[in-house]
């Protein structure tokens, strides 16, 4: 969602920016624009579409050492290139741009801006309308920047040049992501480092409510009382290559696949020589009195998997939440309650929300992403990292596993310290490797999917993934895989309660995806699926070898059943991707979406 790249001091500041927009592309956006400035003019180029778009239109004879490019994923105003970043004061002095959403746009632009002409419907044009107000009306570019950053509501992340003074970026940032990059001659910033990785690994921590003027040798930090500041640089450890895509078509094939490495490299990290888990959240946890597990989208439904996991291995009793949902609507907590907070980035707003109140209340969290050092990883009390490597298609696959997997890790843990009997009889480390064994065996299996999706999905415009248990988990979790990359509406429902109402929509050839992998319901759902067939549906069963019929279409390698998803996702994974390679949608970036959603 929204991505800014920004350099000063480079000769090749144009590929720099275009370079740092590709890489921030899987973040998801509708229109890109980059402002270059050489110290005595500046160039403007917007388009709506992809980089690749306006890289068409970015002619040779922009150049300079100083700009900013940014990404938008439009909420105020259509994807147009008049609301396209950067945007500019009336005056074309100023330009920024910004990631985020602010609140009180309208009130500012009537108490300020009454008589400035605005271009965009978007609410970052007020903030940069609002630098050039307060610089004519006598202030430096400083303190207008620092005045307009003390008024604006919301949640931002902001790059600013004066192309009257073009060799500072005035950055400043509020609950949105935002990195400043140290290098040699140069600085720049970046909503993720993946995007400046292959110019420096050295990076600047930016807290809410602080400002920072980069210039290509120094940089100054303001903190929230204006006083400037001093912070040590560190050390991102990102392999570009892990950010490439290799040989394959898609990074979400490529994650699929990584999913077998990914589960060895938890076991390796997490459960090597004894347990690598800090001592003092295990004990923490363990004192707890129940477990609210706050989430939203894919990461919500890995947290379903782990309610049962760690409800079966520690007694403590399991809450999961859809973040959106819970910190407007917080109910009566336990006495003893603790927060674990499932996020792929860190970032998510809905999410980082939740946790500012659990901050509030002095409660304790742990933060389980892929992202180390991203904000939620930085405000929670403890953190645990999911290790699955950059995930850049937006559909996420390999960090759904690895949630579920470290949550296991936590299970196995903190129930061991309560001489939970399952956790004590539960070798992991074994589990994990015949996960990956399992996972392998479908991965090898992609030219049967890929067929079995043309037959199943072909000129199907709804479906079905029905399940009992963990296997309801996923089915909601393999639905929301389908509809968000195939554009097939499709529903995950629990197979018990199809015949309630939702059965009325079965007709002939409907699309109905059966999981069995539940021991106490196995039965239970074949009489469902025979429900849905008497009334014409075409059914796929993707069962475990303890339960398969011979005439079932995928049979999965049996593992413990409360892992068993940690298998079972995989051929719903591949038949998404399958399904929206057919219909020849955007596989990484369908429509709509972004990766990382920094507004609630
Ligand atoms: C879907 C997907 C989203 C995310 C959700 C939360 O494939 O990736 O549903 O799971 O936006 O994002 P994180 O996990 O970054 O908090």
């Amino acid at each position: 969602m929204c991505g800014i790249v920004g350099v000063v001091g480079k000769l090749n500041t144009k590929e720099i920016l275009i370079n740092g927009l590709q890489k921030l592309e899987y973040r998801g956006y509708d229109s890109a624009g980059i402002y270059v400035n050489d110290g005595q003019n500046g160039s403007l180029v917007k388009e709506t579409g992809k980089i690749k778009d306006l890289e068409k239109i970015i002619t040779d004879n922009i150049s300079g050492e100083i700009g900013i490019g940014h990404t938008r994923w439009a909420t105020h105003g259509k994807p147009t290139v008049e609301n396209a970043h950067p945007q500019f004061s009336e005056d074309e002095r100023f330009y920024l741009v910004h990631n985020g959403v602010i609140t009180n746009y309208d009130e500012l632009k009537s108490t300020y801006l009454s008589d400035v002409k605005f271009v965009s419907q978007t609410d970052t044009e007020v903030a940069v309308q609002l630098v050039s107000y307060f610089s004519k009306q006598g202030m430096n570019t400083t303190d207008a920047f620092k005045k307009m950053v003390s008024l604006v509501e919301g949640s931002f992340a902001f790059g600013l040049i004066d192309s009257q003074d073009a060799d500072r970026i005035f950055v400043a940032k509020n609950k949105s992501p935002l990195l400043v990059g140290i290098g040699d001659g140069f600085n720049v910033i970046c909503s993720d480092a993946m995007a400046m990785i292959d110019q420096t690994n050295q990076f600047l921590e930016l807290m809410d409510g602080e400002i920072v003027v980069l210039e290509k040798n120094v940089y100054h930090i303001f903190d929230k009382d204006n006083k400037e500041i001093s912070r040590n640089s560190y050390t991102v450890d990102l392999d570009p290559n892990d950010i490439s895509k290799g040989t394959y078509p898609h990074y979400m094939l490529k994650e699929v696949d990584e999913q077998p490495a990914v589960m060895r490299k938890i076991s390796e990290h997490y459960l090597s020589d004894g347990i690598n888990v800090d001592a003092d959240l295990v004990k923490t946890v363990s004192e707890s009195d129940r477990i609210y597990i706050v989430a939203a989208g894919t990461s919500y439904h890995a947290g379903l998997v782990g309610k049962e996991i760690l409800e079966n291995l520690t007694d403590i009793p399991v809450d999961v939440e859809v973040a959106s949902e819970f910190g407007y609507h917080i109910p009566k907590l336990s006495k003893k309650p603790f927060f674990i907070f499932l996020t792929q980035s860190g970032e998510t707003a809905d999410s980082r929300q939740v946790l500012v109140q659990v901050n509030e209340l002095e409660l304790p969290s742990l933060t389980i992403t892929n992202v180390k050092d991203s904000t939620l990883w930085r405000e929670s009390t403890y953190q645990m990292e999911l290790l699955a490597g950059p995930e850049i298609a937006v559909a996420s696959t390999k960090a759904y596993t690895a949630q579920i997997a470290i949550q296991a890790v936590l299970a196995k843990v903190v129930g061991t310290l309560l001489n939970n009997e399952q956790a004590l009889n539960l070798d992991l480390k074994e589990e994990l490797s015949l996960a990956a064994n399992g996972m392998q065996t479908i991965i090898d299996e992609k030219d049967m999917l890929k067929s079995l999706t043309h037959d199943f999905f072909e000129n199907q415009d709804h479906a079905f993934y029905i399940g009992r248990g963990v296997d309801y988990a996923v089915s909601i979790e393999s639905a929301l895989k389908l509809k968000e990359i195939s554009y097939i509406h499709t529903e995950g429902f629990a197979a018990g309660e199809l015949k309630h109402g939702t059965i009325s929509l079965i007709e002939e050839q409907t699309p109905v995806v059966a999981f069995i992998n539940d021991p106490n319901t196995a039965e239970h759902t074949r009489g469902n699926i025979k429900e849905v067939q008497a009334r014409g549906a075409n059914v796929l069963v993707i069962a475990n070898e303890k339960f398969a019929y011979s005439d079932d279409q995928i049979i999965l390698s049996s593992i413990n059943e409360l892992l068993e998803p940690l298998i079972s996702v995989v051929p719903a994974q591949l038949l998404a991707y399958y399904a929206s390679l057919e219909r020849g949608n955007d596989v990484d970036q369908p429509r709509n979406l972004a990766k990382s959603v920094t507004v609630e």
